[in-house]
């Protein structure tokens, strides 16, 4: 039996391939727009994500609307065999409304409100702005969400930053009141008696300002998650009317990777399709580690939905304008870096731009189609050479990656662990962990699942919670489960330190993790940069492991409870203290990784694992230097994707089984030669 998901829009059996379309840009220029047609085909692009910063020309003035150039554009596309991802304009304002409404300018933390100008930066409480964008959200859907072009909502941009005016404070201490019932239990909950800072009236709770509070944790804990609590209830707002008047038609809202100020998973029930903009900046230094974390975030996107595909909304055809250094693509890395989205689970790949615009600050960002106006050009080319590609993979449309493993990125541990003063203010790294606990499974080809705490874990063999500084109630008892019933589990140095209002646990850390990881953690060095401290496995520890390895950063002293050591501190006066350890419970195992170690440990460790616990590698080989392979599956095919991110060739060895080069349509060598910047795509059918 074959298992697939449902495509974005069942109208379209193909990957969606195409960009931002801003025709609005161009209504002087109809030749433009006329040769953007020819272009589109001719690069093998099927759909256009339109009118995204449009308002000021839908609606030129208040209450006048203007949509005649774009029931043409969707009219035209449509009739060219390319469809249109329909955008609400919320990402900009008219001038026009900020003149007449100030209270839709954002006011930042040190309460100075914004002059008009730039983008995305709207007040989400006001009501003024919320009415002005239900009157456009309706009109557009009126008129637009049920033309047979129309495929999905882009609903506004990038959704990002905070406001912190008047309306935006009163919600915030209603949201409070609701969250905490009692000024007391808010005071209790926030450790307000720490420097005399109770609150005997709720009007007294501000913001986070940098000329007021920022030090009470507690606060600036609850302030990010009523940041994202009130963007998603500003999105909801947004969609209202969409979905009164096309219930069936997907909305999405494009996010930003792992951008620190919204917590992306409080919108998962709220957006049909979950999409994303990826900016990497390649060239820059090691490809190969850069694509690990890259695809840590495509993973990321796929979880978010539990497995359902994703978008990949944006990307650059070239070089974007807002790197420090805009390099290009090397040859053969735009169609790596796109297929890459497409190996996580992507259904399509878009970019940012169609077409550079001719003015103002995103000219002389990459696009589709450059100043020149013609398709000589090698980025075009490029393009086209993905719209080619993609157009054989229309069966891999729908099918999913299912990992026996997870590893937890959780959005409100790391806010936590980065507000909090000490142990180390030169750099926690918390994202960085994250990936190096990941990466071995990358390069190994044992496909993951990037989860938060609030996730089922029952479905994995191996679950991985680097750093887990906040155990929020009742994960702690969740991950307990999870090892009895079998499941092995990974923590790290600086977990189980924090309850969810960022209270430390008493009775000793890692808390809620104690008794499961058999440890007691009593204190934990800090090192500068720079400063290591050796580690070495016991002699015959049960994993067979040999060898020593370099702790840096934050170096965790433990007690055994009931573990045992695996390896110890060689120097400094901790020498001879447990390292790494593994307690057994009930049918599972728990190990605690003591200290942030160099990349060569994580790959011994978690390679041992790999083996240990029979984890599925997509390829049964060993993957050379500078390759990764991942793979989708619809329980009967599996597509295969093995990608070089080296400018060397590589040559893989596959394993015995029978192999299909999608692309050349023939049976796969066995020796399979990947050239540098190089990607493959194979089938494998299991009956
Ligand atoms: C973001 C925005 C786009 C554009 C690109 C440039 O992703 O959503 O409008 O500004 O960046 O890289
Ligand atoms: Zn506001």
């Amino acid at each position: 039996m074959t298992k697939k998901y449902e495509p974005i829009n069942a109208k379209v059996t193909h990957f969606l391939h195409g960009a931002d379309y801003n025709p609005d840009q161009w209504l002087k220029y109809p030749e433009v727009l006329e040769e953007d047609i020819r272009l589109m085909k001719l690069a093998g692009c099927n759909v256009m994500s339109v009118g995204i910063f449009a308002w000021s020309t839908l609606e030129p003035e208040e209450g006048k609307f203007n949509f005649g150039w774009l029931d043409k554009v969707i009219e035209k596309l449509y009739k060219n065999g390319i469809y249109t991802i329909l955008a609400t304009p919320s990402g900009a304002r008219p001038a026009w409304m900020s003149q007449k409404y100030p209270e839709v300018l954002r006011v930042g933390p040190n309460r100075v409100r914004n002059l008009h100008g730039k983008r995305h930066n709207h007040c989400y409480t006001s009501p003024v702005y919320r009415e002005k964008v239900n009157i456009i959200n309706t009109k557009l859907a009126e008129r637009y969400s049920n033309h047979p072009g129309v495929i999905a909502w882009h609903v506004s941009n990038e959704y990002g930053g905070e406001c912190h005016c008047e309306l935006c404070q009163e919600s915030f201490r209603n949201w409070l009141k609701e969250k905490y019932k009692t000024l007391e239990n808010l005071n209790d909950a926030w450790w307000t008696a720490f420097w005399s800072h109770t609150y005997t009236d709720w009007s007294q709770i501000e913001s986070p300002a940098p000329h007021g509070e920022n030090l009470l944790h507690g606060l600036n804990l609850d302030w990010k998650r009523f940041v994202t609590h009130q963007t998603v209830d500003f999105f909801k707002h947004e969609i209202e009317p969409l979905k009164k008047i096309n219930p069936s038609l997907p909305v999405t809202t494009n996010f930003m990777g792992i951008y620190e100020g919204l917590d992306y998973w409080k919108f998962v029930d709220y957006v049909d399709v979950i999409s994303w903009d990826n900016y990497p900046i390649w060239h820059s230094n090691d490809d190969y580690d850069l694509a690990c974390g890259v695809s840590m975030v495509h993973d990321l996107n796929r979880s978010l939905k539990n497995g359902k595909p994703f978008m990949l909304m944006e990307s650059t055809p070239s070089t974007t304008n807002w790197h420090e250094v805009s390099k290009l693509k090397k040859p053969g890395m735009h169609l790596l870096s796109s297929i890459q989205a497409v190996a996580h689970g992507s259904d399509t790949v878009q970019y940012f731009q169609w077409r550079k615009s001719r003015g103002s600050s995103e000219k002389f960002h990459g696009a589709v189609v450059d100043h020149c106006g013609y398709e000589n050009t090698r980025v075009f080319n490029d393009v086209k050479i993905v719209g080619e590609t993609l157009k054989r993979l229309d069966e891999i449309i729908g099918t999913t990656v299912d990992p026996e493993v997870a590893i937890i990125f959780d959005w409100e541990n790391r806010w936590a662990m980065k507000d909090a003063q000490g142990p180390r203010n030169i750099g926690i790294h918390y994202e960085e962990t994250v990936k190096e606990n990941y990466k071995p499974f990358w390069k190994n080809g044992v496909p993951v699942d990037v989860i938060n705490m609030d996730c089922d874990f029952s479905k994995y063999k191996l679950l991985i919670a680097p750093m887990l500084y906040m155990v929020k109630q009742g994960v702690g008892e969740k991950i307990k489960e999870f090892v009895k019933n079998g499941g092995t589990f990974v923590a790290t140095y600086w977990s189980g330190i924090v309850n969810e209002t960022d209270l430390c646990f008493l009775g000793g850390f890692p808390g809620p993790l104690r008794e499961v990881l058999g440890i007691w953690s009593e204190e934990i060095d800090a090192l500068y940069d720079g400063e290591s401290r050796l580690v070495s496995f016991d002699n015959q520890n049960e994993l067979g492991l040999k060898g020593e390895y370099e702790a840096k950063e934050l170096c965790d002293l433990i007690h055994l409870e009931g573990a045992r050591s695996l390896a110890t501190y060689k120097e400094d006066f901790y020498k001879g203290r447990p390292a790494l350890t593994v307690n057994d419970f009930s049918k599972g195992k728990a190990y605690y990784i003591a200290s942030r170690n160099e990349e060569q440990f994580n790959d011994m460790f978690y390679g041992k694992l790999i083996e240990e616990l029979g984890l599925k590698k997509v390829v049964d080989t060993e993957l050379p230097y500078g390759i990764t392979a991942q793979m989708r599956t619809d329980g009967e095919n599996d597509y295969i994707f093995v990608m070089n991110f080296t400018q060397e060739e590589k040559v893989v060895e596959l394993d015995e089984k029978k192999y299909i080069d999608l692309l050349e349509g023939e049976t796969s060598d066995r020796k399979l030669t990947v050239p540098g910047y190089g990607v493959k795509i194979l089938k494998r059918t299991k009956s």
